[in-house]
């Protein structure tokens, strides 16, 4: 992992600018420093660890020598998922919860399978920048940059299109036909932060007069949408 962050070193400046240099150069420190570490060992294929989820930054190695061709092969991809849901919209995960073998190695993969018109819906990933590879289909893509813009586009078979990490970001079939992707990511366990639920189906609840003021509608609409995304 490259982590960048060149401190400058202000030599005669009053205390508070030292300070306030300090801040910003850890504000970049941590902000640059967040991918998946490199591997220290040729692999450390995962051990599941009984009970609570893996904790950063992975998972304990199996022993090397009983580490056998099948650790590093997943055919989890090979199954297309469900799309008989309310968003015609099903992920297949390849990160190191299922792929036991890129434990370590800042990678995994994701099978996409789109009912027509179906979506997988705004979301992003705190952990990983995302590619999208569209194997069968049509699917308009996008993310929404920090200042913004709408970056979109619609995709054909064999055409690919990059989400930059933490970006809100959309996959839409818009074709009347099924499509499925395969997406890559440079994190064994990019995370989902999926936007519409996060923030209208929380436990606890967001009040309504905090969403209601944010979005800045009336309470009624915050409850509508509640009711939608309620676990
Ligand atoms: C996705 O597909 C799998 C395999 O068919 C199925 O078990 C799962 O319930 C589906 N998920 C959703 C959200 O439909």
């Amino acid at each position: 992992m490259e982590c960048s962050g060149a401190i400058s070193r202000p030599s005669s400046a009053a205390p508070l600018l030292v300070l306030a240099t300090v801040a910003v150069a850890l504000t970049v420190l941590v902000s640059t420093c967040v991918a998946d570490p490199e591997p220290v060992q040729d692999f450390c294929v995962a051990v599941p660890r009984a009970g609570d989820a893996p904790a950063y930054p992975g998972f304990p190695c199996k022993p090397a020598s009983t580490v056998v061709s099948d650790d590093f092969f997943f055919a989890g991809l090979a199954v297309p998922g469900n799309t008989d849901n309310r968003f015609g919209f099903n992920a297949t995960l390849g990160n190191v919860e299922f792929f036991r073998g890129v434990n370590t190695l800042g990678l995994s993969v994701n099978r996409g399978d789109f009912a027509p018109g179906g979506i997988n819906a705004l979301h992003s990933h705190p952990r990983a920048t995302e590619l999208v590879h569209v194997i069968v289909g049509r699917v308009l893509v996008g993310f929404v940059s920090t200042s913004g813009k709408l970056y979109s586009k619609e995709l054909q078979e064999g055409e690919s299109f990059v989400f930059p990490r933490g970006m809100i970001h959309f996959q839409y079939n818009a074709g009347n036909v099924p499509a499925r992707v395969m997406t890559a990511f440079n994190s064994q366990l990019p995370g989902v932060l999926t936007t519409a639920p996060a923030l209208f189906g929380s436990d606890p609840e967001i009040p309504d007069e905090v969403l209601a003021k944010s979005f800045q509608v009336d309470a009624g609409i915050i409850k509508l949408l509640k009711s939608k995304f309620k676990k």
